[in-house]
């Protein structure tokens, strides 16, 4: 999938094109580039490989958060539904997360102690949640969902 790439820190625009600054690492709009290959994504939704298994990000939804008691639900992303390898040789590097194609997020994550998870709070009620997450190895891989 075609994507607009930050090439300091890989955060993905989903607007469609530069930001003036990436809200990521706040690098200039010169620093960003279009690839056609920014985004993988599975040859047959329908007959997922095991590569893609390992990669695309599973969301779930939490209505109640156990720590914001008002007014928050909470985004877990996973990758994938088969679990991704967190060793130092191979791993997931971070999760981004957007709302309506705006950045929320960045999520950091490095091998060995983590899983291949993370998770935000949520103030607004609803919208189209979008997760990218990066593998060192592997690239980067999307998963969008709406939700209220
Ligand atoms: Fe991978």
């Amino acid at each position: 999938m075609r994507g607009v790439i930050c090439k300091v820190c890989g955060f993905i625009s989903r607007t469609g094109s530069a930001p003036e600054k990436c809200p990521v690492c706040g690098a200039p709009k010169k620093s960003f580039e279009e690839r056609e290959d920014a985004i993988k994504i599975p040859k047959d939704a329908n007959n997922l490989s095991e590569l893609e298994k390992k990669h695309i990000p599973v969301i779930a939804f939490e209505k109640i958060c156990g720590m914001i008691t008002e007014g928050c639900q909470d985004a877990h992303v996973k990758i994938g539904q088969i679990q991704h390898p967190m060793q130092s040789e191979h791993f997931i590097q971070h999760i981004d997360f957007y709302i309506d194609n705006e950045f929320i997020a960045r999520v950091h994550l490095t091998p060995e102690k983590l899983n291949p998870a993370a998770a935000v709070h949520l103030k607004v009620k609803e919208g189209k949640l979008t997760a990218i997450e990066l593998c060192n190895l592997h690239g980067a891989w999307i998963k969008e969902v709406s939700f209220k």
